[in-house]
């Protein structure tokens, strides 16, 4: 069984902004976050590669000084915000738990379900 959050697009002020969002993953409660970037949105779980810890330094705060990268709090790990691929650090290569999501008029709708809507890269 499913299940989708959504969330309204007028939220994203400007390119790095995120908003994150709690879901139920194989009946564990989860954190994800969507990403605004260079127009682009995208879905992540709240995790890093390297180990299993969120990433961001404060709620809602992923990205470095620069507004870049996704950068973990823990031992700095960079990830592309448009990729989810790690950059630079101990998990590089690997890439963020990307959640599947749809742009639908003014929303974006973000799928979590047990069996596929999370990929690997
Ligand atoms: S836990 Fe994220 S870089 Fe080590």
């Amino acid at each position: 069984m499913g299940n989708s959050v959504t969330i309204r697009k007028n939220q994203f002020k400007e390119s790095a902004d995120t908003v994150t969002f709690d879901i139920l993953l194989q009946g564990e409660k989860k954190q994800g976050f969507l990403v605004w970037f260079e127009g682009v949105f995208k879905a992540y779980l709240n995790q890093c590669r390297h180990m299993e810890v969120g990433l961001d330094w404060q709620p809602n705060d992923f990205f470095d000084e620069d507004k870049k990268f996704i950068i973990c709090s823990t031992h700095g790990a960079l990830y592309s915000p448009k990729s989810g691929l790690c950059v630079a650090g101990p998990c590089k290569g690997q890439n963020l738990i990307k959640l599947s999501i749809s742009e639908r008029n003014e929303d974006i709708v973000i799928f979590i379900d047990e069996e596929g809507c999370l990929e690997d890269g």
